[in-house]
């Protein structure tokens, strides 16, 4: 059991930098990474279809790919699938989502104001709110759809004049005024963190989901007692309709040459 994979998904490439924290951190973990660029975005489909999409990806990690963990690397569909996934796993398959480990991180912390900037598909879910509400009623926050964001970023306009302007029409809104912590609560947010750090010139402390996601799921692994200690072969990375723009992309933020094998579900 233990030299089997651990599962992580997403609509396309955002989920590679919660892949990326959780190769870091744990480096003999086989990973099979899914991107379900087929039906990219997520943020702006109904929550029936991603259920639907997140259903049908984590059957295909756990009984094709027989992975240890699943990883919900992408917030729309932790917002929306998570709770349906976990019921339907319980006790047989650990399943993480990106928002409680960052939900955490904000209740030990104490920010004076925090920013949260995702999908539409996720600030509509009111997760975020709901949980803020409920763990630290006295916290002030403001959230904000940026829904032109992940598509962007998929396309490859990262650092760039329109990566720029779209970045300054949405962080300029009155609402994330005065702001001293932003949650980018939309795992493709962080190829564009320096962007935003630019735009903030250092003043708002970035909150990126990867490092605290790679953090519970080794608390969790180890908890199971399913932590591996040797990869015997090298990472998988799969889509659901390879498009070129994902492999250039990936190819950019990994940094190494990724083998992307296209398997439709
Ligand atoms: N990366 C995804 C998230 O964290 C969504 C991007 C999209 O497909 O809209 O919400």
């Amino acid at each position: 059991m233990n030299s089997q994979s651990i599962g992580i998904f997403d609509s396309g490439i955002g989920g590679l930098t919660v892949a990326n924290a959780i190769s870091g951190l744990l480096p003999k973990e086989h990973l099979v990474y899914f991107g379900d660029s087929a039906h990219m975005p997520y943020g702006e489909k109904s929550p029936e279809l991603i259920q639907e999409f997140s259903t049908k990806i984590t059957k295909y990690l756990i009984e094709e790919k027989k992975c240890k963990a699943i990883v919900i690397a992408c917030n729309t569909a932790s917002a929306i699938a998570y709770s349906h996934l976990k019921k339907s796993y319980e006790g047989q398959v650990p399943i993480i989502n990106v928002i409680d480990p960052m939900i955490e991180l904000i209740v030990a912390s104490h920010f004076k104001k925090v920013g949260i900037i995702a999908t539409r598909g996720t600030i509509e879910s009111n997760v975020y709110q709901d949980k803020l509400n409920r763990r630290v009623p006295n916290q002030e926050y403001a959230v904000l759809a940026t829904p032109l964001l992940a598509s962007m970023i998929e396309e490859n306009f990262i650092h760039d004049d329109i990566s720029s302007t779209v970045i300054s029409k949405y962080l300029s809104e009155p609402i994330l005024d005065d702001i001293d912590s932003l949650v980018l609560a939309c795992t493709h947010y962080p190829l564009i963190a320096d962007d935003i750090s630019e735009y903030y010139q250092g003043e708002v402390k970035l909150l990126l989901s990867g490092p605290v996601v790679a953090e519970k799921l080794k608390m969790i692994l180890q908890k199971e007692n399913l932590l591996c200690n040797e990869r015997l072969v090298e990472n998988e990375f799969i889509v659901s309709d390879l498009a070129k723009n994902f492999e250039k992309s990936a190819h950019k933020f990994y940094g190494t040459k990724i083998n992307l094998k296209e398997v439709k579900l």
